[in-house]
């Protein structure tokens, strides 16, 4: 039996380096592996939190479904999906609801962190962990990959599986996280954790134009030998001991070291831009493509949700 892999991102806009190699690029290889039945989907509900325009919403849902493609993802071996096309996740997530308590979601990092900057929360982003948590126990989930800042909402899945099966008798998986230590925080170009909301980002199918701006951007800290920020970049693109060499030989050279990361990013990102604007020339092929991966993902979620109708007595 294939363990089952399950994960998602957000269509909140182009991803970045930071989502493909703290994420995504998981998702290739472990399909790849054989080892996985996958599901990898767009979490569009999970989106609506942060992107209230429906325009906006319409297409960067079709843009991720044509990133996963230009990945790699094969649609005739993973399940690809959009989270709005299978209601049992809402559906499920509401169940939850009535398990979990206030304070036990108040200790979740984004509530913390939004309640510090005295945003005013709104209930679905308070929410967030228990449709993550529905996302992933629908399935009977193994394993999640995932950068590290979604370790916690990992746990609250856990945490509730338990919560659910200690309630009502055994019904869930208890899902692990899977993060790699060597890029479970991509750092940005300011140096600090790469996100959209930081404007630190490098975009994954940048272009070369945009990929020497941002590289151009890379705080650098005068002084010393090897450019911090720079260097924790390209070791992402080039085994550290191909980099050794450029490193010594430019010792304090920060702009011969970055017109060599720029070289390095779009060798590598080239060939992925080329692949994408081949599939982003048939948006019909990639809508079916979601439709069918529904159907797939609601048979599956829907069976499980009916047991645990039945299991909670309201079916
Ligand atoms: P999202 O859309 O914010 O990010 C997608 C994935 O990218 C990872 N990531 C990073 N990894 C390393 N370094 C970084 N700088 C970096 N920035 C982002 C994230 O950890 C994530 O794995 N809540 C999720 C979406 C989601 C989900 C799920 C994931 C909804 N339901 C169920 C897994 C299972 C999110 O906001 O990801």
């Amino acid at each position: 039996m294939k363990k089952i892999l399950l994960s998602g991102v957000k269509p909140t806009g182009r991803p970045h380096i930071g989502n493909y190699f703290g994420a995504m690029k998981q998702f290739v290889e472990l399909l790849s592996s054989g080892d996985y039945d996958c599901h990898i989907f767009i979490a569009d509900y999970h989106a609506l939190n942060l992107l209230q325009n429906a325009t906006e919403m319409r297409q960067n849902i079709l843009d991720l479904a044509i990133d996963y493609l230009a990945i790699g993802l094969d649609p005739h071996k993973a399940t690809l999906f959009k989270q709005s096309d299978v209601s049992a996740h809402t559906e499920l997530a509401w169940i939850f609801d009535t398990l979990v308590t206030m304070p036990y979601l108040m200790r979740a990092h984004a509530y913390k962190d939004a309640e510090a900057k005295n945003r005013e929360i709104n209930v679905g982003t308070f929410n967030y962990p228990v449709l993550m948590a529905a996302d992933i126990l629908l399935y009977d989930t193994d394993v999640v990959p995932v950068g590290q800042d979604q370790k916690q909402h990992v746990e609250y899945a856990r945490d509730i599986a338990q919560k659910f099966n200690n309630t009502f008798g055994n019904t869930f998986k208890e899902p692990e996280a899977l993060i790699i230590e060597s890029v479970a925080t991509v750092p940005g170009t300011d140096g600090r954790k790469m996100s959209k909301s930081y404007g630190n980002t490098i975009p994954l199918f940048a272009s070369r134009d945009e990929i020497a701006k941002a590289v151009m951007s890379i705080v650098t800290d005068s002084g010393s030998d090897i450019p911090a920020n720079v260097y924790a970049i390209h070791k992402l693109f080039k085994p550290e001991n191909e980099l050794k060499d450029t490193y010594d030989a430019n010792k304090g050279k920060y702009k011969v070291l970055k017109d060599a990361l720029i070289e390095d990013i779009d060798s590598y990102i080239s060939p992925l831009r080329e692949i994408r604007s081949d599939i982003a020339s048939d948006t019909e092929a990639v809508r079916q493509i979601l439709i069918h991966g529904a159907e797939m993902a609601r048979e599956r979620a829907n069976g499980k949700l009916n047991k645990v109708k039945n299991t909670i007595g309201v079916a």
